[in-house]
């Protein structure tokens, strides 16, 4: 992949976003103003009347009364009806700049009407399965082979969790060794085995309620970046040569949370270097970061070659069913599917897996992305963004902090994320800025632009110049109403 294709245009000082990280979560935390905050709760109460009667009566049939994790519901849920491009629509008709974008599989921006035009004529054709072979699992494996070279075969699935659960299994059948080492503080969906030190590192079993603990006795965390220190990875693949060895480490190649613990710019390289040394394989979480970061996703800005690739949310274009594992394909002849495999076959699957809908939506996501140069222009507005937030900051003398990896933008007014798991006050702090955390979304969204839970933004190819302008003036607004500013 040529240089000009990367959508990432600098990597951040990784020490120096530390360090920021390290001051903002020992400073008190900065919430919106009292009068300020009640103001952005009148919003809610007078303009989305709907949402509200909506959700509470989802809440009666539906736990909490919202189905996606990444939504945020303070004070409630809202529903929206309509999407399309840079934009979200709510039931009672108030319009928000969207840069939640389901969580990242929209580079292209909401509902692309080229993509949608080509689905709507594959359901007309063949319907959303067969449980048959289509040409366009075919398609889409070339396509994504052709951009990542490290993905010499490609099995599709039904969601990123389930091709993170396929790929440890996999590297556990192709080496015959047990052991899994992740990145603290990463989500690699909510498998049994991988709700282990998630979302905040070195929290081990602690979000893994309903799991028996043997389910999590493979499983190891390694704080981000720390190679070579006393728990570091080095010192774990170590300790696990006498006891059978690792069959893989998995992490996100810009960090742990699309790099809301950033790495730095050489750890990929180093971490690969390792595994070699170790006989283990490296497994690259590409959820986020495939098509997002560029064509060739984030090993090709890294310039590291995994041994294998778990994919989702772009894979199928924003579109249901969005899961995948890829790699060498000595690792990867282990999965093949059909009745007469058997053996020592890894077992995977899925009615809906690999249906011609998120087949040919991943097909033609990825390749007009690749013609509207889709990943560059998202970065662009990354920078754009990013850079309008940090001149907010800067002007309301704020201690907040904000940085980027092409399109996905870290907006820290709170570091929920970053406090120290090894602080006497860590739960106090954590749940302190759980709630300050909530109220910022909810006062981003008040302003018409909405988050992820109020800390990270996924921008895309619709957000165009006036976009981005028009959501500053918004943070703008938010922003002057922290407590502190005159
Ligand atoms: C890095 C990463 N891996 C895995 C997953 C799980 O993917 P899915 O939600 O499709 O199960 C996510 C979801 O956000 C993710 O961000």
């Amino acid at each position: 992949m040529s240089p000009t294709r990367q959508a990432i245009s600098h990597w951040p000082d990784t020490d120096e976003l530390l360090a920021k990280a390290k001051r903002l979560v020992d400073s008190p935390p900065r919430p919106i103003r009292r009068d300020r905050m009640q103001e952005y709760l009148d919003f809610f109460e007078t303009r989305c009347k709907k949402s509200k009667a909506a959700t509470a009566e989802a809440a009666k049939y539906i736990p909490g009364g919202v189905q996606h994790n990444l939504a945020f519901n303070y004070p409630f849920p809202l529903s929206i009806s309509r999407a399309e491009g840079a934009y979200l629509w709510d039931v009672d008709g108030n319009r928000y700049v969207d840069f939640l974008q389901a969580g990242g599989p929209t580079v292209l921006g909401s509902n692309y009407a080229p993509v949608r035009d080509k689905i709507i004529e594959v359901l007309r054709d063949c319907g959303p399965v067969t449980g048959l072979f289509h040409q366009y699992e075919l398609e889409l494996a070339k396509l994504i082979n052709r951009h990542m070279p490290s993905v010499e075969m490609f099995r599709m699935l039904g969601s990123g969790s389930e091709a993170a659960m396929a790929a440890i299994r996999t590297a556990r059948n192709f080496t015959g060794k047990k052991k899994i080492i992740k990145v603290g503080g990463a989500y690699h969906g909510w498998s049994d085995q991988l709700v282990f030190g998630t979302r905040l590192p070195g929290t081990g079993a602690y979000e893994a309620a309903g799991i028996p603990e043997g389910c999590l006795q493979h499983t190891q965390e390694f704080f981000p970046n720390d190679i070579d220190g006393e728990q570091g990875l080095r010192a774990l693949l170590e300790q696990n040569r006498s006891s059978g060895g690792t069959a893989a480490v998995i992490l996100e190649p810009i960090g742990p949370e699309s790099g809301s613990r950033p790495v730095q710019r050489d750890f990929n390289g180093r971490v690969r270097e390792l595994c070699d040394e170790f006989d283990t394989l490296l497994i690259f979480d590409e959820v986020v970061t495939a098509f997002r970061l560029g064509l060739g996703g984030a090993q090709g800005y890294f310039g590291v070659r995994p041994d294998l690739t778990v994919f989702g949310k772009c894979v199928a274009g924003g579109y249901p069913a969005a899961g995948g594992v890829g790699g060498r394909a000595d690792v990867m002849s282990t999965l093949s599917a059909g009745i007469g495999a058997g053996g020592q076959k890894t077992l995977v699957g899925g009615t809906l897996s690999a249906n011609p809908v998120s087949c040919a939506a991943g097909y033609y996501a990825i390749l007009e992305m690749e013609r509207t140069n889709a990943p560059v222009l998202a970065g662009q507005a990354g920078d754009k963004l990013c850079r309008g937030l940090q001149a907010i900051i800067d002007d309301l003398d704020l201690p907040f902090f904000v940085y980027n990896h092409g399109s996905v933008i870290h907006l820290e007014t709170h570091g929920v994320l970053l406090v120290d798991t090894t602080d006497p006050d860590f739960f106090t702090k954590v749940m302190q800025r759980k709630d300050i955390a909530e109220e910022m979304g909810a006062a981003y969204t008040a302003e018409g632009v909405i988050t992820l839970a109020g800390s990270r933004l996924y921008s895309s190819m619709a957000d165009t110049d006036e976009v981005v302008e028009e959501a500053l003036g918004g943070f703008a607004r938010a922003l002057s109403s922290v407590e502190g500013v005159s």
